[in-house]
């Protein structure tokens, strides 16, 4: 027999199978409703016009996007997606704009072009796990701030950032998804933007801006992008298409600093040469026809009712002790029970009674936040909502 362990690498030796998959694996039962999952509503995809534009991107192109394409990114795609964020008061060249195989693969490129052993990095708690697992493949040491309803705590912030100089070391990148967050759903006003910023800069340290759902805002105006109220070069974006158009198509975008781009692109390289040229070249063509803000605005409508649903439902039925969390747009809301309470322990109640969550320690590089779950409303349908949030609130009623 071979020793597979004598063989491994250092990060694959650490890795642990992740708790979380192996509870959610206990949710796929038909009979559950499950509020677990962070996945669009298959109802939202855009089947006609996808089956239309890969005809006509094959009869007009085949050659060109049935074959390689740079690493880079499709030139005409980059294209529409600077103008797309101009929008957004988002000002970069097409060459500031690297295509990513989802912004999972973007997260993986931050850290290949940032991150040695034992760097520190800053992370908000909770934290999108995709983050934490990318971040951890490069045996980092995480620092968390806590959250609040406007995101990350500045205050936090500048005091963990004095306390690591204080020691002789400074982080490599604060990484925050700003917008309707993964986990909680809250966004960060524009004053703590620009303290972000500020603090950045005084500490001399790098931001890194994760925002899958800005687009998808339901009530209330949007802040700035950080990227578009940074003046210094500190700042490295991602967006993606996952959650504006359909997840299959593994297709996301980051954009920064052309010196940091040009090395994604060299990190990219060695991963998968470039990110699918047929996927990319119809992205493109449905923006060129006008069809993604028009498409946005059509799943906006569906998610919105969702949510409104969903905070209806909570109110109605949960007991006094339980808070939640309102987000004006995203796909999540995050639910805090008594501090004495244990969601790992809860979630097999829950699912005895056929509805599931994920537990909120999960979202916490360090495996705190017992008492927090998070809540998904836009794959759910209306009916599940209400009956799954009612089945929620009898099994946390039972436990108390
Ligand atoms: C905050 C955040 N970042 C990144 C991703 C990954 O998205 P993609 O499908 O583009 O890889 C997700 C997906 O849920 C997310 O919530």
């Amino acid at each position: 027999m071979v020793e597979y362990e004598m063989f491994y690498s250092n990060p694959t030796t650490k890795a642990k199978r992740s708790e979380i998959r192996e509870l959610l694996k206990l949710t796929r039962k038909p009979e559950i409703i499950s509020f677990a999952g962070g996945l669009p509503s298959p109802l939202s995809f855009p089947v006609k016009d996808i089956k239309e534009i890969c005809q006509y991107v094959l009869e007009k192109d085949a050659d060109v996007v049935l074959q390689y394409g740079p690493t880079e990114g499709d030139m005409s795609l980059k294209e529409e997606l600077a103008k797309w964020m101009e929008k957004d008061n988002i000002r970069v060249s097409p060459e500031q704009i690297l295509i990513t195989n989802g912004s999972q693969q973007g997260l993986d490129l931050v850290g290949k072009i940032f991150l040695n052993q034992g760097d520190i990095i800053i992370v908000e708690m909770p934290t999108y796990i995709g983050g934490l697992q990318a971040f951890n493949s490069y045996m980092v040491r995480m620092e968390g701030v806590l959250q609040d309803d406007n995101g990350m705590n500045m205050d936090l912030l500048e005091r963990k950032l004095g306390e690591l100089k204080g020691r002789g070391e400074k982080p490599k990148f604060i990484y925050v998804v700003p917008d309707f967050q993964n986990p909680s759903g809250v966004t960060m006003p524009e004053d703590r933007r620009r303290k972000l910023l500020e603090l950045a800069s005084e500490y001399d340290t790098m931001i890194i801006e994760d925002s899958p759902y800005r687009e998808l805002r339901y009530t209330g105006n949007q802040p700035p992008p950080i990227y578009s109220l940074d003046t210094e070069g500190r700042v490295v974006s991602m967006a993606t298409f996952s959650k504006i158009f359909c997840p299959g198509f593994r297709l996301a975008w980051i954009y920064g600093p052309a010196p940091l781009i040009d090395k994604m692109v060299m990190a990219k390289q060695g991963i998968d040469l470039c990110s699918p040229s047929f996927n990319q070249a119809v992205a493109a063509e449905f923006m060129r026809r006008g069809l993604l803000s028009k498409h946005i605005e059509k799943i906006k409508e569906m998610y919105k009712e969702k949510r409104q649903l969903m905070l209806d439902s909570l109110e109605k039925y949960m007991p006094d002790s339980v808070s939640w969390t309102k987000p004006e747009g995203g796909l999540f809301l995050w639910v805090k029970l008594p501090e004495d309470m244990n969601t790992v322990e809860l979630l097999k109640k829950a699912i005895e009674n056929n509805v599931a969550y994920v537990i909120g320690s999960a979202f916490h590089y360090d495996g705190s936040g017992k008492n927090t779950m998070r809540l998904n409303f836009s794959f759910p349908s209306k009916e599940q909502i209400v009956e799954g949030i009612k089945r929620l609130s009898e099994v946390i009623k039972k436990e108390m």
